[in-house]
């Protein structure tokens, strides 16, 4: 583990977002340790996938601060954000449907290619060289997926829950240091969602920190070292699987206020 005086890989601090007079973030703080996973939990509309508009900077909060490893992103641009290795993949899956599946994954590269667009379609040799390299990559992330046999299959042809495997891998194809993914197994089957879980923990592993909104308990329960528990914009619990489970808070959540 992490030594707890490390800079976080995220750290939000009192982050509020109301929509018109709706409050969806009430006060939220939590940090997110480098080289861990943290998933962020909640019932529909508990205001998960707004959170990772605000980290994103898609929507501006209302107020609070943001920090990526240690420096402020709350007034950045998104595309700065995303420049600086915070990158995230949709609850919905984003596929470029005229494209095959490998140059979906590939697109996933934009961000790191050194070659400008005006000399990549003259070929010069470096340009050929750095398309050699995303098309590796991209096959390597396509077998680890279990996607190559798709590679040429238009990836709009693909089921949901390969398009699904295919927005996360294109996701790292950006080299993130911080990735952020929207409920990665909607849409998967058992098969597909046991080779999600191996995958998190392989991106884990290799030095990738995670923050992961899910419904799945078992694949959270099973990967993560850190839960967060929203509930209809508050941040009700954050503990480790082992304390989330038994949390009245969190079964309140889930199951209501109701007696009994
Ligand atoms: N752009 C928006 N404008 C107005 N209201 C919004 C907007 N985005 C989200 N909301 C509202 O904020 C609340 C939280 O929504 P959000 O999509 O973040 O929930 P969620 O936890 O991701 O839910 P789910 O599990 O269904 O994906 C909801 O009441 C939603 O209607
Ligand atoms: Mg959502």
């Amino acid at each position: 583990m992490n030594a707890p005086s490390e800079v976080p890989a995220l750290d939000i601090r009192g982050i509020n977002k109301t929509f018109g007079g709706v409050q969806a973030i009430f006060d939220a703080s939590f940090s997110v340790a480098p080289g861990t996973v943290t998933a962020l939990i909640g019932p529909n509309g508990a205001g998960k996938t707004t959170l990772f508009n605000l980290i994103t900077n898609l929507l501006p909060p209302n107020s609070g601060s943001i920090q990526f490893f240690g420096q402020s992103i709350g007034q950045m641009a998104a595309e700065k954000i995303a420049a600086l290795g915070l990158i995230r993949a949709f609850q919905t899956a984003r596929i470029f449907p005229g494209m095959t599946v490998l140059e979906n994954v590939a697109m996933g590269a934009h961000r790191l290619m050194k070659v400008p667009a005006y000399r990549q379609m003259l070929l010069s040799s470096a340009a050929r060289r750095e398309e050699r390299d995303v098309r590796r990559r991209a096959e390597m992330l396509l077998d680890i997926a279990g996607l190559h046999g798709e590679r040429n299959r238009a990836a709009s042809d693909l089921p949901m829950g390969a398009q699904k495997l295919l927005e996360v891998i294109r996701a790292l194809m950006a080299a993130p240091r911080l990735l952020l993914l929207d409920e990665p197994a909607a849409g998967l089957n058992d098969t597909e969602t046991a080779e999600l879980a191996a995958m998190l923990g392989a991106i884990r592993d290799g030095g990738v920190t995670l923050l992961v909104v899910e419904h799945n308990m078992s694949l959270v329960m099973g990967v993560a070292d850190q839960i967060v528990v929203l509930d209809a914009g508050r941040t009700v619990a954050i503990g480790t699987p082992s304390e989330i489970r038994n949390n009245r808070a969190v079964i309140e959540a889930y199951i209501g206020r109701e007696d009994g």
